[in-house]
């Protein structure tokens, strides 16, 4: 891993990703972080590696098939780790198209653009010689494989079923990834994540909305009765199997990654009003969401038994951290909720 392209770098797991290979690898020449900056990109969240010579930015749109080619015939990226993704269950459910666009066609550029620039023999539908060491890993989600029941756990071989528009927008693009694996021998690998807590999420997901909205006091919006079950994973926990995968991974294949941590929403919303030391009084059960997906858990055996990856945080370390990051970056909040950041973008780079 010398030249590494990292979409969706702005994003809340992607600036989380840039910061953890720039401070824990040796190996990196070059990184470059390729985001539109939509309202979920933030150059805020990387002020402090933004001078570091191994970084650069590329402002960009992933379906832009020629901006993308000359990416890869500028900087010669031997690793691919895509982020970018329009990535809220909740605006999938009133604006699909977008994410059908960015989430499918977004991908299939990439692959493209990844495919050509390193196929040693470009014209020859047959060939499946590659550069040696390339590798293209697509960030996907558990939400692929739809909701459980109140037992059992997703594991790699279960059919795919997605429920929203969201994640039937990941689980195309999973299945466009692995025709290229199978088809072109692209060396591919797939990664499915359960829900990241951490550092610099928008404030439009659970525990960043939460969050905010009890230390502003107002009302804590839980979909329908709060028992939907998800398995938190620590965004750090996160880049670290990301990494784990790059560096040993089996080509061709998909590693499920998810923290061991299964709380109910509700549970999760009480523990940060404890901590906040705001009444439970705000909590307000509002109407569920369309097609809510009941319970998410995944099952860890694959990476941890052949990769060696395990999730180091617990949730109670996780979220003392994370809450205190959120009381630490008041000035962070107020940007990304009010829309000044988007007037720092266009100072820095126009509109
Ligand atoms: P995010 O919404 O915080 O960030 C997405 C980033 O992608 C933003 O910086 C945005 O500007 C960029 N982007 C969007 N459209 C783009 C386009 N057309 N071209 C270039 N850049 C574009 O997302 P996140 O929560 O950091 O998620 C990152 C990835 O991880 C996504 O692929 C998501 O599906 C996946 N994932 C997220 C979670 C989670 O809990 N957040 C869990 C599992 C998987
Ligand atoms: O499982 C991985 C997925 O986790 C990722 O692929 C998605 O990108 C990410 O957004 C996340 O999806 P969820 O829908 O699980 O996350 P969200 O934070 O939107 O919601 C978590 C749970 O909390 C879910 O059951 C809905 C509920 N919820 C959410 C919001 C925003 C509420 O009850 N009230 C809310 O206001």
């Amino acid at each position: 891993m010398k030249n590494i392209l990292v979409t969706g770098g702005a994003g809340f797991i992607g600036s989380n990703f840039v910061h953890y290979v720039l401070q824990t690898r040796d190996d990196i020449q070059r990184l470059v972080n390729y985001d539109l900056l939509t309202y979920a990109g933030n150059l805020e969240n990387l002020k402090d590696i933004e001078k570091d010579p191994r970084y650069t930015f590329a402002r960009g749109d992933i379906r832009d098939r020629k901006a993308v080619k000359e990416l890869f015939n500028e900087y010669d990226f031997d690793t691919v780790v895509h982020f970018a993704a329009e990535s809220h269950v909740d605006r999938s459910i009133t604006e699909p198209e977008v994410f059908l666009t960015t989430n499918v066609m977004g991908t299939q550029t990439l692959l493209d653009a990844a495919k050509d620039h390193w196929k040693l023999a470009p014209e020859d539908k047959y060939s499946r010689e590659y550069k040696p060491g390339v590798r293209y890993l697509q960030v996907s989600t558990d939400e692929v494989y739809g909701a459980l029941g109140k037992t059992g756990m997703f594991t790699e071989t279960m059919p795919l079923a997605p429920n929203s528009p969201y994640s039937a927008s990941k689980a195309g693009a999973d299945m466009v990834v692995r025709a290229y694996g199978s088809t072109y021998g692209l060396p591919v690998n797939i990664t499915r994540c359960s829900n990241n807590y951490g550092p610099c999420q928008f404030p439009e997901k659970l525990i960043p909305l939460m969050i905010h909205n009890a230390l502003g006091d107002k009302a804590l919006p839980v979909y329908g009765d709060g028992m939907q079950i998800r398995d938190w994973l620590h965004v750090k926990d996160h880049c670290a199997a990301i990494c784990a995968v790059l560096d040993r991974g089996r080509v061709g294949e998909v590693y499920n990654i998810g923290g061991n941590n299964e709380k109910a929403n509700l549970d999760i919303v009480r523990l940060i009003l404890s901590a906040l030391d705001k009444p439970e009084s705000l909590i307000a059960h509002v109407a569920d969401r369309p097609g809510h997906d009941r319970r998410y858990a995944i099952d860890n055996g694959k990476i941890t038994s052949e990769l060696g990856w395990k999730p180091e945080y617990t949730f109670e370390q996780g979220m003392t951290e994370t809450i205190q990051w959120y009381l630490d970056h008041p000035a962070w909040v107020e940007h990304v909720t009010s829309g000044a950041y988007r007037n720092y973008y266009k100072r820095m780079y126009g509109s």
